[in-house]
């Protein structure tokens, strides 16, 4: 039998996040998916496995791009790094001008902007894509951040459209600007997921240290939470993890879990990044250290034998649990307004167009981050699109300026406590320099004036100046 032309959209790299957006896609009207896999036999086994996808099955490249209708529409799915150019190369090579290559992986968001530049001249189009939700999102729906030029997008919208999540009847997807603008706004994503996960871990650290209660308890806790403003599908699972109780041994699963933490990479490309905008994405920040000291089991070691004898837990009342709520509520705020904050500098950067109401809009659903609080956010834009920070949207001021008092006494209980609260505690001090009237860096800039002739600038008037500090210490105008 001919398979030639019939697929409208076409996957490469059939390992669990390729096979269940391939199996997504097959399951929605209109779509007729061809898979490749390097390794034949997963091909086969994915066809054995889901009879009615109606997969166009293709043992080799050539058969793979003889099967796909025009234009020509690749999904590539492998991991990111080399293996990605590889297949970029196989698909260029027989690939006409007007089809479509879309890196579906987690790649950096600056070698999207190359390879879309090495394309260029072939006509063919190249997208990176950002997809979150983990392969369950792959399967029924995730949130999808293509780049790439807005003529692809015409044809891949209603492909990407068809099997996104849905959040308040709209699919979570959107064009959020050209080349690598989709692998940055996911990179962004990833950043904000981890410093919303380390909040979490903070909570769960502070309840369980500091308020004494079991796993099991703190599980109903968030489930309690997840029925109000803090409802995130981050929440959710941390309610189900805190409840598990391990098989083997009968003992709360998170007791069995060795604490140090992985990662990937892309927590640290936010951060990476946002250095060099110089925009201060602390919450990221520390949540990237955070994992990084967990993973140093020698100091941890060497400390714990060294340190003074450990404070104990303070004594809190009823209301302990509620502030905690408060103090992450205030915290995931913060965080949130730092990671758009890079959408914005990155944005401006590189010249994208990045429609952040569209942005928290489309993370409502299928992605790691999804959350109630993103419809706040996506009103906040809608009524000023212009916002120099989330924190001054009216919404958000009044929701951390109600959760002062807790935040505050959350962050001291927790340093007195000796629980360390990174996240919380920066988090709240880039909410103090932002609100306060005056700076310290008034004297850093003093100092680089006195040590390096850096000059400052007066609040009294225009100009630039310098103090001859190891002369008679007269001011010169600098211009
Ligand atoms: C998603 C996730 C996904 C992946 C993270 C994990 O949006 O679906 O973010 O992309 O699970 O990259 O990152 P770390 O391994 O760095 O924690």
């Amino acid at each position: 039998m001919s398979t030639r032309g019939i697929a409208n959209i076409g996957v490469i790299g059939l390992a669990v996040m390729g096979s269940n957006l391939a199996r997504n896609l097959a399951s929605r009207p209109g779509n007729t998916v061809a898979v490749h896999n390097r390794t034949h036999a997963r091909t086969q086994e994915l066809l054995a496995a889901h009879p009615e996808s109606g997969f166009v099955a293709a043992e080799s490249i050539d058969a793979f791009v003889a099967s796909l209708a025009r234009p020509r529409t690749a999904l590539i799915m492998v991991q990111a790094g080399a293996g990605t150019d590889a297949v970029i190369d196989q698909l260029a090579a027989r690939f006409e001008p007007g089809d479509i290559i879309v890196d579906g992986g987690n790649a950096n968001f600056q070698d999207t902007i190359a390879r879309e530049q090495r394309l260029a001249h072939t006509g063919i189009h190249f997208v990176g894509a950002g997809i979150s939700g983990g392969e369950e999102g792959a399967l029924r729906g995730p949130s999808i951040m293509p780049g790439g030029s807005a003529e692809s997008y015409e044809t891949l919208g209603p492909i990407l459209s068809s099997v996104a999540a849905v959040a308040e009847g709209e699919p979570c997807v959107t064009h959020v600007g050209t080349d690598g603008a989709g692998h940055f706004v996911k990179m962004i994503h990833n950043g904000i997921e981890y410093a919303d996960m380390q909040l979490i871990g903070e909570a769960y650290d502070l309840l369980r240290t500091v308020g004494g209660l079991e796993p099991r308890a703190i599980a109903e806790v968030f489930a309690g939470w997840n029925t109000g403003p803090l409802e995130s599908y981050l929440i959710e699972i941390t309610a189900e993890v805190l409840h598990h109780v391990d098989p083997a041994t009968d003992v709360p699963f998170i007791d069995v879990v060795l604490d140090q933490a992985g990662s990937k990479g892309t927590g640290v490309w936010t951060v990476q990044n946002a250095l060099a905008l110089g925009v201060p994405v602390s919450g990221i920040a520390e949540a990237v250290f955070a994992r990084a000291l967990s993973a140093q089991p020698a100091q941890r070691a060497a400390v714990r034998r060294t340190a003074a004898s450990r404070p104990a837990p303070q004594t809190v009342g009823p209301a302990f649990v509620e502030d905690v709520a408060k103090a992450l509520y205030a915290s995931k705020v913060v965080a949130y307004a730092q990671g758009f904050d890079a959408l914005t500098a990155g944005a401006e950067k590189y010249g994208w167009d990045i429609d952040k109401g569209r942005i928290a809009k489309i993370w409502r659903g299928g992605c790691i981050i999804r959350a109630r609080f993103l419809d706040r956010i996506a009103e906040a834009y809608a009524e000023n699109p212009g916002l120099s920070t989330l924190l001054e949207a009216p919404y958000f001021a009044d929701a951390v300026a109600d959760a002062q008092d807790a935040w505050r006494g959350i962050v001291a209980t927790a340093a007195l406590s000796g629980v360390p609260a990174p996240g919380f505690g920066s988090a709240l001090s880039h909410y103090d320099a932002l609100a306060s009237h005056r700076l310290p860096a008034a004297l850093v800039q003093a100092q680089r004036d006195f040590f390096g002739a850096h000059t400052y600038r007066r609040t009294d008037r225009e100009g630039t100046f310098h103090t001859l500090w190891s002369g008679d210490r007269s001011e010169a105008v600098v211009e």
